[in-house]
Protein backbone atom coordinates (compact mmCIF):
# COMPACT_ATOMS: atom_id res chain seq x y z
CA UNK A 1 0.00 0.00 0.00
CA UNK A 2 1.42 3.10 -0.90
CA UNK A 3 1.25 6.62 0.81
CA UNK A 4 -0.98 9.01 -1.07
CA UNK A 5 -2.46 12.33 -0.58
CA UNK A 6 -5.73 12.25 -0.17
CA UNK A 7 -8.43 15.21 -0.52
CA UNK A 8 -11.18 14.73 1.12
CA UNK A 9 -14.70 17.44 0.31
CA UNK A 10 -17.91 18.33 1.85
CA UNK A 11 -20.23 19.69 0.63
CA UNK A 12 -23.20 22.18 1.85
CA UNK A 13 -25.00 21.66 5.37
CA UNK A 14 -22.35 19.14 6.49
CA UNK A 15 -20.87 21.13 8.80
CA UNK A 16 -24.09 20.30 10.78
CA UNK A 17 -23.86 16.69 11.16
CA UNK A 18 -25.02 15.85 14.32
CA UNK A 19 -27.99 18.40 14.53
CA UNK A 20 -29.42 18.18 10.82
CA UNK A 21 -31.99 15.38 10.25
CA UNK A 22 -30.46 13.16 12.47
CA UNK A 23 -32.56 10.18 11.62
CA UNK A 24 -30.89 10.23 8.05
CA UNK A 25 -27.73 11.61 8.81
CA UNK A 26 -27.01 10.15 12.00
CA UNK A 27 -25.90 11.30 15.82
CA UNK A 28 -21.88 12.06 14.73
CA UNK A 29 -20.31 15.54 14.03
CA UNK A 30 -18.22 16.32 11.31
CA UNK A 31 -15.25 17.10 13.29
CA UNK A 32 -15.69 13.46 14.92
CA UNK A 33 -15.64 12.15 11.02
CA UNK A 34 -12.79 14.33 10.45
CA UNK A 35 -10.64 13.23 13.13
CA UNK A 36 -11.12 9.87 12.80
CA UNK A 37 -10.52 9.89 8.61
CA UNK A 38 -7.19 11.84 10.06
CA UNK A 39 -6.37 8.96 12.78
CA UNK A 40 -6.82 6.39 9.81
CA UNK A 41 -4.81 8.00 7.51
CA UNK A 42 -1.87 8.54 9.78
CA UNK A 43 -1.47 5.26 10.53
CA UNK A 44 -1.29 4.09 6.49
CA UNK A 45 1.18 6.77 6.01
CA UNK A 46 -1.65 8.69 4.13
CA UNK A 47 -1.58 12.79 3.70
CA UNK A 48 -4.92 14.17 4.49
CA UNK A 49 -6.60 17.46 3.78
CA UNK A 50 -10.61 18.30 4.83
CA UNK A 51 -12.31 20.55 2.73
CA UNK A 52 -15.92 21.52 3.59
CA UNK A 53 -17.67 24.86 2.07
CA UNK A 54 -21.61 25.32 1.74
CA UNK A 55 -20.37 27.39 -1.59
CA UNK A 56 -20.47 25.35 -5.45
CA UNK A 57 -17.62 28.06 -6.23
CA UNK A 58 -15.37 27.52 -2.86
CA UNK A 59 -15.57 23.72 -3.82
CA UNK A 60 -14.61 24.10 -7.59
CA UNK A 61 -11.56 26.85 -6.52
CA UNK A 62 -10.48 23.89 -4.11
CA UNK A 63 -10.55 21.22 -6.46
CA UNK A 64 -8.30 23.13 -8.99
CA UNK A 65 -6.11 24.91 -6.49
CA UNK A 66 -5.10 21.30 -5.18
CA UNK A 67 -5.06 19.89 -8.32
CA UNK A 68 -1.63 19.23 -8.31
CA UNK A 69 -1.45 17.56 -5.02
CA UNK A 70 -4.21 15.34 -4.78
CA UNK A 71 -3.59 11.40 -5.44
CA UNK A 72 -7.11 11.22 -4.81
CA UNK A 73 -10.37 12.91 -4.11
CA UNK A 74 -13.05 11.69 -1.81
CA UNK A 75 -15.74 13.69 -2.34
CA UNK A 76 -19.48 13.75 -0.37
CA UNK A 77 -20.77 16.83 -2.90
CA UNK A 78 -24.49 16.77 -0.37
CA UNK A 79 -26.78 18.79 -2.41
CA UNK A 80 -24.28 19.27 -5.33
CA UNK A 81 -24.28 15.89 -6.23
CA UNK A 82 -27.95 16.69 -7.90
CA UNK A 83 -27.53 19.23 -9.47
CA UNK A 84 -23.74 20.33 -10.01
CA UNK A 85 -22.07 20.48 -13.55
CA UNK A 86 -19.52 22.51 -12.49
CA UNK A 87 -18.48 20.29 -9.69
CA UNK A 88 -18.51 17.96 -12.38
CA UNK A 89 -16.80 19.39 -14.80
CA UNK A 90 -13.87 20.70 -12.49
CA UNK A 91 -13.69 17.16 -11.20
CA UNK A 92 -13.21 16.02 -14.95
CA UNK A 93 -10.51 18.85 -15.96
CA UNK A 94 -8.23 17.64 -13.11
CA UNK A 95 -7.71 14.04 -14.25
CA UNK A 96 -7.76 12.84 -9.77
CA UNK A 97 -9.82 9.42 -9.35
CA UNK A 98 -12.80 10.53 -7.33
CA UNK A 99 -14.43 8.51 -4.95
CA UNK A 100 -18.15 9.79 -4.06
CA UNK A 101 -19.43 9.35 -0.76
CA UNK A 102 -22.73 9.95 0.71
CA UNK A 103 -23.63 9.15 4.48
CA UNK A 104 -27.40 8.04 3.35
CA UNK A 105 -28.44 5.15 0.88
CA UNK A 106 -29.34 8.19 -2.17
CA UNK A 107 -31.78 5.14 -4.23
CA UNK A 108 -33.70 4.58 -1.35
CA UNK A 109 -34.84 8.56 -0.96
CA UNK A 110 -36.48 11.18 -3.08
CA UNK A 111 -36.56 10.76 -6.83
CA UNK A 112 -34.68 14.41 -7.34
CA UNK A 113 -31.79 12.14 -5.14
CA UNK A 114 -31.36 9.49 -7.70
CA UNK A 115 -29.60 11.63 -10.46
CA UNK A 116 -26.21 12.19 -9.58
CA UNK A 117 -23.56 14.45 -11.72
CA UNK A 118 -20.61 12.64 -10.53
CA UNK A 119 -20.99 8.86 -10.15
CA UNK A 120 -20.60 8.59 -13.99
CA UNK A 121 -17.16 10.06 -13.53
CA UNK A 122 -16.36 8.68 -10.76
CA UNK A 123 -13.93 5.84 -9.95
CA UNK A 124 -16.78 4.43 -7.58
CA UNK A 125 -19.59 5.33 -5.25
CA UNK A 126 -20.57 4.65 -1.87
CA UNK A 127 -23.47 5.34 -1.15
CA UNK A 128 -25.62 4.24 2.43
CA UNK A 129 -23.60 3.34 5.63
CA UNK A 130 -23.77 6.37 7.62
CA UNK A 131 -20.26 7.89 8.45
CA UNK A 132 -18.97 4.21 7.78
CA UNK A 133 -18.91 5.61 4.48
CA UNK A 134 -15.72 7.90 5.03
CA UNK A 135 -14.09 5.37 6.23
CA UNK A 136 -14.75 3.20 3.60
CA UNK A 137 -13.50 5.62 1.20
CA UNK A 138 -10.33 5.34 2.61
CA UNK A 139 -10.25 1.77 2.15
CA UNK A 140 -11.05 2.16 -1.60
CA UNK A 141 -8.20 4.78 -1.77
CA UNK A 142 -5.88 2.61 -0.52
CA UNK A 143 -6.44 0.31 -3.16
CA UNK A 144 -7.36 2.98 -6.24
C1 LIG B 1 -25.95 13.37 1.12
C2 LIG B 1 -27.20 13.05 0.29
C3 LIG B 1 -27.68 14.27 -0.47
O1 LIG B 1 -28.84 13.95 -1.23
C4 LIG B 1 -28.02 15.39 0.48
O2 LIG B 1 -28.37 16.56 -0.23
C5 LIG B 1 -26.94 15.66 1.46
C6 LIG B 1 -26.17 14.56 2.03
C7 LIG B 1 -25.52 12.19 2.01
O3 LIG B 1 -24.39 12.21 2.48
O4 LIG B 1 -26.32 11.27 2.25
O5 LIG B 1 -26.77 16.81 1.89
O6 LIG B 1 -24.88 13.64 0.23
Amino acid sequence: MSSKKILVINGPNLNLLGERETGIYGNTTLNNINSKMLEIAKERGHELEIFQSNHEGEIVDTIQNKRKWADVIIINPAAFTHTSVAIRDALLSVNIPVIEIHLSNIFKREKFRHKSFISDIAAGVISGFGENSYYLALDAADNI
